[in-house]
């Protein structure tokens, strides 16, 4: 493997190391009932998903405790997102800091899922060995993170629909329509408006 197919794999591990805690946080915000179980549901996947990276690590013989520029990076980012939903609970608690904790969990879910896609390409192009584990761990995440971005815009949409006075479809339409891939989730807001 590459030098730059192991940075995605540092990348990826950091992520989801990160996402721990950017659920944590959101969760604290989270008003929606539903919603606040959602994340928890997705909390628990992002924790598994560690446990999945560190074991494609196992396999390729690479150390999870090395840093790269990137990496770091990935951290600050993940910091930085965390912080902002704290800022958002002390000077706007309620509503408003469940609105921020949506966008952040979409900021940060939109790494988190590229992160996946391009793992899933990773594999396909790989031969043998090398990319069996990859093939694996990808098979059991990638609609997960399907999930954890779709439905999460989803969400992000319609609370602030909501805020904006006008009616709302919440859980989203990406939620009952278990949306999966960027077409299901243009399909399922074109439709909103029948729903309503
Ligand atoms: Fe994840
Ligand atoms: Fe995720």
């Amino acid at each position: 493997m590459n030098k730059q197919a192991e940075e995605l794999l540092y990348q990826a591990l950091e992520t989801e190391l990160g996402g721990e805690q950017v659920y944590q946080t959101a969760i604290r915000c989270a008003q929606n009932s539903e919603l606040k179980e959602e994340w928890q549901k997705y909390l628990e996947e992002t924790q598994n998903h560690q446990r999945i990276v560190l074991q494609v690590f196992d396999s390729l013989g690479l150390d999870a405790n090395r840093e790269t520029p990137g990496r770091q990076v990935v951290r600050h980012l993940g910091e930085s997102i965390v912080k902002a939903m704290e800022m958002a609970l002390q000077s706007a608690p309620g509503e408003s800091a469940e609105l921020v904790a949506a966008e952040c969990v979409v900021l940060a879910e939109t790494k988190d899922h590229l992160n996946w896609e391009l793992i899933g390409e990773l594999a396909k192009s790989l031969k043998g060995e090398e990319a069996r584990p990859l093939k694996e761990a990808h098979g059991e995440v990638e609609d997960q993170e399907d999930e954890h971005l779709y439905h999460t815009m989803g969400w992000s949409r319609e609370l602030w629909i909501q805020a904006l006075g006008m009616p709302a479809v919440l859980p989203p339409p990406e939620e009952a329509k278990e949306v999966k891939t960027a077409i299901g989730a243009a399909r399922a807001h074109q439709s909103w408006k029948d729903m309503l």
